[in-house]
């Protein structure tokens, strides 16, 4: 008898690196930040139905592996992520990812698909967000310290979703300055690459942090950090791995994805356990305050919460409908009797022989 073909259950539609490129481009990625921003803050507004723990990691000399799981009770996500500083010197990415998402009903999963570029697009949607609540009125400058992979997708987020129309580069390592450059030119951004921090840091309003190093770094210290401003701070997201001194969290209004994460991963593993935060979600309710007054300064301790990609993946498989940018893995065994798995096996076992 031969071995029956895989049901249609048993598919599971996979998005590779090509297929993600792919859509992007077939949306526009200004587009895709723009919808996903939405999708992340339409998440955020019902954040209270979703299942919450820290992301489990997994720390190594050189860097990270972590799960990042979360349900709504209807679909269950979850991603693998790593975060290893030292890679890009071997020609590797700091951060690579991939992620599922499933049917709670029955646990088979819906959607597979390769994260590091969507992460990258997720993490830019939330900075976006959460500078659209927090950042001053008018912003139009933002200064983007860490030119790397994550780079340009923070820089076009926040034009297509805050109106910033001047980017200042800084970053230690010149040549991924003139990278950054050179993939924003065209972009309709005004690109300036500066000398230092302090230099890009001038007239802007949002302020993004987004560098790589295992260990506690001051990227910003307190006496360049004028009124007013919106810190978005992205890179400090591990133990022992932060950005900004400490004494401008002190002046800060800090604003968190998910308080028992961030303590342990965010720029306020530096202060005691019971130092004050606001959580995001409540600002994009209503229930809080965001931005105060013009003399604030906010700052968005970002580390990147796992809502954030069921988001992201949720919004991938909607956008996918119709375009044919997935294949069908045959990845989950579903014989034609539930029972009959060893069956299914010897069948195919024979049909091999025969
Ligand atoms: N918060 C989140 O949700 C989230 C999501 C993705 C990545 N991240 C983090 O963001 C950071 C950047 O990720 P990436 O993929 O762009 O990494 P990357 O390695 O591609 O780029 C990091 C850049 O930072 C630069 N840099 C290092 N030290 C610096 C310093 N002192 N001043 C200025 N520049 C400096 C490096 O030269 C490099 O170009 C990582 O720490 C990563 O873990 C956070």
């Amino acid at each position: 008898m031969l071995a029956p073909l895989p049901s249609v259950r048993a598919m599971v539609p996979f998005v590779s690196v090509e297929n993600m490129m792919r859509l992007v481009h077939h949306l526009g990625v200004e587009t895709v930040l723009a919808e996903m921003t939405d999708a992340v803050e339409a998440d955020y507004r019902r954040w209270e139905s979703f299942d919450k723990i820290p992301r489990v990691a997994s720390h190594s000399r050189d860097g990270v592996i972590e799960l990042m799981p979360t349900s709504d009770g209807a679909v269950y996500s979850f991603k693998y992520v790593n975060g290893h500083p030292r890679n890009t010197a071997g020609g590797l990415q700091t951060v690579t990812a991939f992620g599922l998402l499933a049917e709670v009903a029955t646990g088979y999963p819906v959607l597979l698909a390769e994260m590091t570029i969507l992460t990258a697009l997720r993490t830019a949607a939330t900075s976006a967000m959460a500078a659209r609540h927090l950042a001053p009125k008018g912003a139009r400058t933002m200064a983007m310290i860490g030119n790397g992979a994550q780079a340009e997708f923070q820089a076009l987020a926040m034009k297509a979703v805050c109106g910033i129309d001047t980017v200042r580069l800084w970053d230690i390592d010149r040549q991924a300055t003139q990278k950054a450059a050179r993939n924003l030119a065209g972009s309709g951004l005004d690109i300036i690459a500066c000398a230092s921090a302090q230099e890009a840091i001038e007239g802007a309003g949002i302020i993004t942090t987004c560098t790589a190093d295992k260990q506690f770094a001051t990227i910003l210290s307190d006496n360049m950090v004028g009124a007013g401003v919106h810190i978005n701070a992205i890179g400090g997201d591990c133990p022992g791995k932060t950005e900004l001194h400490r004494d401008i969290l002190l002046r800060s209004q800090v604003f968190v994805e998910y308080p028992p994460q961030t303590r342990i991963e965010g720029e306020i593993q530096q202060m005691p356990p019971d130092f004050p935060v606001t959580e995001l979600w409540k600002v994009v309710t209503g229930a809080e305050t965001g931005r105060r007054d013009a003399g604030q300064i906010t700052l968005f301790d970002s580390v990147g919460f796992a809502i954030e990609d069921f988001s992201a993946l949720r919004y991938v498989r909607e956008r996918l409908a119709g375009t044919g940018f997935c294949e069908n893995l045959d990845m989950i065994a579903d014989p034609d009797d539930p029972r009959d798995l060893f069956g299914m096996l010897q069948r195919a076992k024979a049909e091999k022989v025969a």
